[in-house]
């Protein structure tokens, strides 16, 4: 089986009722090939775009699981601080401390210097400052017993202004930012970028960073009892 082979079949396992611990031990013992560049599951490599637009996956599902606990907030059903906390820490790793930088470092600068869609990457850059704020008040809230309901409220409300800006948010980077990308840098720089990301996501995330992301979220919504897709199908 091909490097691909074992990484989906490890996924796929992550889905099952093994722990993540399990999980991560498969994808480290993988750590020496997962330094070679991505590879996509046909010819070539993963380009920035799509890279960029898979951590946007891991951002949705993440908002998924603040759904789940906002509706239980509502509810006055039990949310568990852990798996809360949990999932702020992976927006704050992944999203905003590895994602975002490589968009305000490498992307956002080349489109102000071109004059290309200047308006938007202003908003995007603002909107960066604010979803870190909100992410301070998640964790902050997270790491109390949520006995009150004032609080349970005012975390709520912290969950939902987070949803409602990053949906957008990301839905406007996929739509109109990451697909003039290729055509305002052009083919060799495209590709540069690529190795660029890889590289940075290695020194950031560590080997598989990507991949032990998804299988957090993976454990999450397990934990939160979301995790049958199934499940969500209109009868
Ligand atoms: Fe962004
Ligand atoms: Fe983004």
């Amino acid at each position: 089986m091909n490097n691909d082979g074992l990484l989906r079949r490890t996924l796929v396992l992550a889905t099952s009722s093994i722990g993540v611990s399990a999980v991560l031990a498969a994808c480290t013992r993988q750590g020496a090939a997962a330094r070679e560049p991505k590879q996509d599951s046909g010819a070539g490599e993963v380009t920035p775009a799509e890279d960029l637009m898979r951590e946007h996956g891991v951002l949705r599902r993440v908002m998924f699981l603040y759904d789940e606990a906002i509706r239980r907030l509502d509810a006055r059903e039990e949310v568990p601080g852990g798996v809360l906390l949990s999932a702020a820490g992976v927006v704050r790793r992944v999203i905003e401390d590895y994602h975002e930088k490589l968009e305000e470092d490498f992307l956002f600068p080349r489109f102000e210097r071109a004059g290309k869609h200047t308006d938007l990457v202003a908003v995007l850059r603002r909107q960066h400052q604010a979803g870190r704020l909100v992410t301070d008040d998640v964790l902050a809230f997270a790491r109390e017993p949520l006995r009150e309901q004032a609080a349970r409220r005012k975390l709520a409300d912290r969950l939902r202004a987070f949803n409602r800006m990053y949906r957008p948010h990301a839905a406007r980077e996929d739509t109109v930012l990451f697909p003039a990308l290729r055509a305002l840098v052009g083919g060799k720089a495209y590709a540069d970028l690529g190795e660029q990301f890889e590289e940075k996501e290695h020194r950031m995330l560590g080997d598989e960073g990507f991949e032990k992301a998804v299988a957090e979220v993976n454990e999450l919504e397990a934990a939160f009892g979301i995790a049958d897709l199934a499940s969500f199908t209109p009868t």
